[in-house]
């Protein structure tokens, strides 16, 4: 049973503390939409699907308490909290996706009496946070048949249970490919400077049992060079329209390595983390954070004080150095602005 990191009990939403991991299992209670906001712009939570789901309950505890008598007066103060939340980062597609999906939920209720919608709400935000998990274990089944017995995966980030609704994008492939009866062993990169690898995807599949050997970023492109990976399998925040993919800083490097020495370089991602809006990834909003991230660990200064640091969140990958994306839907490979736009067809 892999952990869930979002949980809706008596009117709260609870997270686990993201940033505390490994070493301190703390939840933290969330009863209005303000906090939420400051929990994902300061990564309680984080992980593209993750941050959907907390922003979905974010609307849901705003909209609980908006007093308006009218269906307008009640949509603008919706519209406003969908705002601040949407203002905490840029570049999850899952975000803006979760937000659009609850206000059209709103807006599918018009003339409905204001506390039925805000029941909806909630409703749409538990049908989120379930339908992410099961999505999940969709794209589980599908990629697992792209991992041979025995192989050796390379990871990059968390793109786990943590950072989803439950049981992960890139590590539900792994997982399912564990459930299949295969022997699959993870590397984990420690994911500098937030160390998402070394604190939370080591975390994840260590409680899980999945065997999993955690190195530096930097030690990818050796094993590869000594046969040690077998592939990639990373997970994404955006997907542009033909197919290039905003990830983890150090995900590119990554890809470009895995193509140098022949590895097969998966993404798995729901539909909800594909932007058809975008046509490439050169117009993909990349997060700059605060370079403390960079310049310290923990408490401890690592860099002269008054240095210049860049601490850019993400990088895109070109497709041309994906070999395919995994969804929910199935496999997409070679011409991906025609497979992605498939998908969509498909849904509808
Ligand atoms: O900054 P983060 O930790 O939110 O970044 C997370 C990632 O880059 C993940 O790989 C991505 O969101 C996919 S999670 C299933």
């Amino acid at each position: 049973m892999s952990i869930k990191p979002i949980e809706y009990r008596h009117g709260v939403v609870r997270m686990i503390d993201q940033r505390l991991l490994p070493t301190e299992e703390l939840w933290l209670e969330y009863s209005d939409y303000q906090t939420v906001a400051e929990a994902i712009r300061t990564m309680v939570v984080r992980g593209a699907p993750a941050i959907g789901v907390a922003a979905a309950y974010g609307v849901a505890l705003g909209a609980r308490d908006i007093e308006a008598e009218t269906f307008e007066d009640f949509y603008a103060a919706l519209e406003e909290i969908c705002d601040v939340l949407a203002a905490t980062r840029p570049t999850a597609v899952n975000l803006f996706w979760a937000l659009e999906r609850m206000k059209a939920k709103a807006r599918e209720l018009t003339g409905t009496p204001i506390p039925e919608i805000k029941a909806a709400l909630l409703d749409e935000a538990h049908t989120i946070a379930a339908q992410d998990e099961a999505i999940n274990r969709s794209m589980g089944r599908h990629g697992a048949e792209l991992i041979a017995d025995g192989a050796r995966v390379l990871t990059h980030c968390n793109a786990g249970a943590l950072a989803t609704g439950g049981y992960g994008t890139a590590l539900g492939v792994i997982r399912a490919a564990v459930e299949n009866g295969k022997q699959i062993s993870v590397l984990a990169d420690e994911t500098r400077p937030f160390l998402q690898g070394s604190r939370l995807t080591a975390w994840e599949l260590h409680k899980d049992g999945i065997p999993v050997t955690l190195i530096c970023d930097n030690m990818a492109g050796a094993l590869m060079r000594q046969g040690e990976i077998d592939c990639v399998i990373v997970g994404a925040d955006r997907i542009a329209a033909n197919g290039d993919v905003a990830n983890k800083i150090g995900t590119y490097s990554v890809a470009v390595l895995a193509k140098e020495h022949g590895i097969p370089f998966y993404v798995a991602a729901p539909l909800s983390t594909i932007d058809l809006d975008i046509p490439d990834g050169d117009h993909i909003p990349i997060e700059e954070r605060d370079t403390n991230e960079v310049t310290h660990c923990g408490q401890s200064r690592l860099a002269p004080e008054g240095v210049k640091v860049r601490n850019p969140a993400f990088d895109v990958t070109p497709s041309r150095l994906i070999t395919a994306i995994i969804t929910e839907r199935g496999v997409v490979r070679g011409n991906y602005l025609a497979g992605l736009a498939l998908l969509f067809k498909e849904t509808a």
